[in-house]
């Protein structure tokens, strides 16, 4: 990819798109929706102050990470043995700095707030587990009753699991944001996949996978079948064809048949490319998605 140092210094018009993942069950649309619009209009405020990207999909997530409908943060699917681990990462495109936290005890309500302390350190990329719970606490990020983030819907699930054990993840949430400097960021969180073994860590965790960002060319956050998306590098390769299509909506419609067909598996992913042209697409029946920038009066809340 170019370095965004080729990039010529001009004001860019903000926009967010977000995501509330690529399993998410139709018969809940409507909640869905309104969980979206809620956390783009977090992120879109941050922008239209004249914040940063980074600023923006971080408080994007974060409202996502609070809404219990949504599998992250709060409302986390259950591992095998009925505990939360959560995965997150964040990005900005200007110099590739990145920070993410992978299988991260539940006791954390935001863990993508980790995943931004990971990369304000500059000393690391990733951190995981205990490792990653540590370092949060270093950097007083406040913790939380661990069955707070236990919803009845979840425990539910898990319980139906021990019956019907492909039980899909959905519910992974994302953000990608340009903002007026022309900085381009992205951000992913989820609790995985319902049932997954301890330890298990998805795509959302690992940059180039779920979350990506390259401000010269555009950001990326992906949701769906982890193992899948890590078995194409899905979202450093969704940037890829943005740079040869120069068209959001296709490079995000190459990328899912990309997943579909040669990672075998089911998702979607969001884009934004450098101009601030929103692109979305999926594989499945509902992937919750909100947009937002200046043209728009109001949140546009596509599907
Ligand atoms: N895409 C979320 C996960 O597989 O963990």
């Amino acid at each position: 990819m170019s370095s965004s140092a080729e990039r010529a210094p001009a004001i860019r018009v903000p926009a967010i798109v977000v995501h509330g993942g690529a399993g998410a069950d139709p018969s809940q649309a409507p909640e869905f929706r309104q969980g979206v619009r809620a956390a783009v209009l977090a992120g879109w405020r941050v922008l239209a102050a004249g914040g940063g990207a980074l600023d923006a999909v971080e408080g994007a997530v974060r409202a996502l990470e609070d809404d219990p409908r949504f599998n992250a943060g709060r409302g986390s699917v259950l591992t095998r043995d009925g505990t939360i681990e959560t995965d997150a990462s964040i990005m900005e495109g200007d110099r590739l700095q990145c920070g993410a936290v992978a299988a991260l005890p539940g006791i954390v309500a935001n863990p993508v707030a980790v995943a931004r302390k990971v990369l304000e350190s500059r000393q690391h990329v990733l951190l995981v587990a205990h490792g990653a719970l540590a370092f949060a606490r270093s950097v007083g990020i406040p913790e939380c009753d661990p069955a707070s983030l236990v919803t009845d819907r979840q425990r539910k699930r898990h319980a139906e699991l021990a019956r019907t054990p492909t039980s899909p993840g959905g519910g992974t949430v994302g953000a990608v944001a340009l903002d007026r400097s022309g900085t381009i960021a992205a951000a992913t969180s989820t609790g995985g996949t319902p049932g997954k073994l301890p330890g298990r860590v998805g795509d959302s965790a690992l940059i180039g996978c779920g979350t990506y960002a390259d401000s010269s060319l555009g950001g990326v956050s992906c949701t769906g079948d982890g193992e899948a998306i890590i078995r194409v590098v899905l979202g450093h390769r969704a940037l890829r064809y943005l740079k040869d299509a120069d068209d959001p909506d296709y490079a995000a419609k190459v990328a899912v048949d990309l997943l579909v067909e040669e990672g075998v598996g089911q998702g979607g992913l969001i884009l934004i490319d450098w101009r601030g042209r929103p692109g979305y697409a999926t594989s499945t029946r509902l992937m919750p998605v909100a947009i937002m920038s200046p043209a728009l009066d109001e949140p546009r809340v596509p599907f």
